[in-house]
């Protein structure tokens, strides 16, 4: 016998059916709710409405879970390699060593970039925030790459897919190449994904690069890490622009204009910026704790806190580990490590982020690692939608192939009753 919810309104009691996920959540069906009793629901934020299914990533944030297609993150991040987790993602299965081959190839199809789209680039002043060059650069692949995806077509899909992970990374780069005047790079089909980012990165032309292990390998953990996680803010513009059939490139663009929020993805960079301001200021770790408290002080500290996490997020942790490994094997001495982790345990013990469930987020370690790899701090943002496409693209897909009807939430009207029209005469 399957669960109902009962709402009664104004003494009429209705009936509605409770969705049970895979991982016993569940969910009051409220599809009928309108037309039934002519009320709406209202959720600033969603914070309690969910707008899907999906068999993509499942989380648990009172208990600390992360999975991918129901792989533990902890698995992935420490077995898996990026592209594989990408193809899990997409395709719903881990791929055969053949599967994964054949994956990277058909990608090498489509690292080049037309040569045009640098004329797009060369428009933007060299200050501009590499955020805002990548959603143009990204929706500006749409004009050379017109032709709309077919989701029910697996091979026009798979090679969306295949162009969009390739064509993404390399003008992912040139944001950066583009703000240190240096000359483009081109992806090096004889090395694999992540070496290529590095090389792209920061190859010059007076000779070849070579990325260290270490670095390849803390790249790709922390990609792994960011590359899906349900329907946060992102994931959720993504799959909105796509219900109304706008493109895969359209649609990840305006995925990585919301990443940059300050709130969202922006937050690796204000982490930084935020432990940067309190070393420059003596490391004073005590006042901005007191800053982040203080309900008339618009400070909060960056990198803690989280929509659905109430407990330690998990990649948290896996990348607080990462980071200490890193800068010791780099032999990398950051005293800005030093005051994260003195935030951290003092944030731990606080009264008021314990009431509130503060903890440690994605973002709070990410840029330290990102730094002692020699990242500039304005790109770390960039690097989240590097980790985060794979998500993004999985999401849309899903999203068409179940063909979802157009996103359009309603509201509840709070203006002006019908007023008479004054001409300006008469005002
Ligand atoms: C990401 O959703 C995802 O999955 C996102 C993400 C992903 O992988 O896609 O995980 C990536 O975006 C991680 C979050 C990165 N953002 C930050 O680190 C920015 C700092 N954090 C906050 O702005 C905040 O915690 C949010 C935005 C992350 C979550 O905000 P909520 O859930 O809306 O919580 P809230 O604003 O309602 O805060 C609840 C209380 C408030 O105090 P009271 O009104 O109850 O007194 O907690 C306080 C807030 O003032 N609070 C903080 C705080 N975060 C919340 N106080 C100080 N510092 C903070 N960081």
């Amino acid at each position: 016998m399957s669960k109902t919810a009962i709402v009664e309104i104004d003494g009429k009691r209705y009936e509605f059916p409770v969705v049970e996920g895979s991982e016993n959540e569940e969910a009051i069906d409220i599809n009928k709710l309108r037309d039934l009793t002519g009320v709406i629901t209202l959720d600033p934020g969603y914070k309690n409405s969910g707008s899907c299914t999906s068999k993509i990533t499942f989380l648990d944030g009172e208990l600390g879970i992360l999975r991918y297609r129901g792989y533990s993150i902890e698995d992935l991040a420490d077995k898996a390699d990026f592209l594989e987790v990408s193809f899990l993602l997409i395709f719903g299965e881990l791929p055969t060593a053949v599967q994964l081959k054949q994956f990277e190839d058909d990608i090498r199809k489509h690292t080049l970039v037309n040569e045009e789209m640098k004329n797009i680039i060369d428009g933007f002043p060299r200050t501009a925030h590499p955020m805002g060059v990548l959603a143009a650069l990204t929706s500006a692949l749409t004009a050379f790459n017109p032709k709309s995806v077919n989701v029910d077509n697996e091979k026009e899909m798979y090679h969306a897919v295949c162009k969009t992970m390739g064509k993404f990374l390399v003008i992912a780069t040139w944001t950066y190449r583009k703000s240190m005047g240096y000359p483009l790079n081109y992806y090096d089909n004889t090395k694999g994904y992540v070496e290529n980012f590095m090389k792209l990165m920061f190859e010059i032309p007076t000779g070849p690069y070579k990325a260290s292990p270490i670095v390849i390998d803390a790249l790709n953990k922390l990609f792994i890490l960011h590359a899906d996680h349900e329907q946060n803010c992102s994931t959720s513009t993504v799959r909105m622009v796509g219900s109304s059939h706008a493109g895969l490139f359209a649609s990840i663009s305006a995925g990585v204009s919301a990443l940059w929020g300050p709130l969202h993805g922006g937050a690796n960079q204000a982490v930084l910026e935020m432990l940067e301001e309190i070393h420059n200021n003596g490391g004073d770790t005590d006042k901005y704790m007191a800053k982040a408290k203080d309900k008339n002080d618009p400070f909060r500290l960056m990198g803690f806190g989280h929509r659905v996490y109430k407990n330690f997020d998990p990649r948290a942790k896996i990348i607080k580990k990462a980071a200490d490994e890193v800068l010791e094997t780099l032999g990398v001495d950051d005293p800005i490590l030093a005051i994260a982790k003195k935030l951290e345990a003092l944030a731990l013990e606080d009264e008021y982020f314990k009431s509130r469930s503060l903890y440690p987020n994605v973002d709070f370690y990410s840029g330290i690692i990102y730094r002692a790899l020699g990242i500039p701090t304005d790109m770390f943002t960039v690097m989240f939608a590097i980790g985060r496409l794979p998500g993004w693209i999985a999401q849309w897909k899903e999203m068409r192939e179940n063909k979802e009807p157009i996103g359009r939430p309603r509201q509840i009207y709070t203006g002006s009753p019908l007023r008479d029209f004054k001409t300006v005469d008469k005002r």
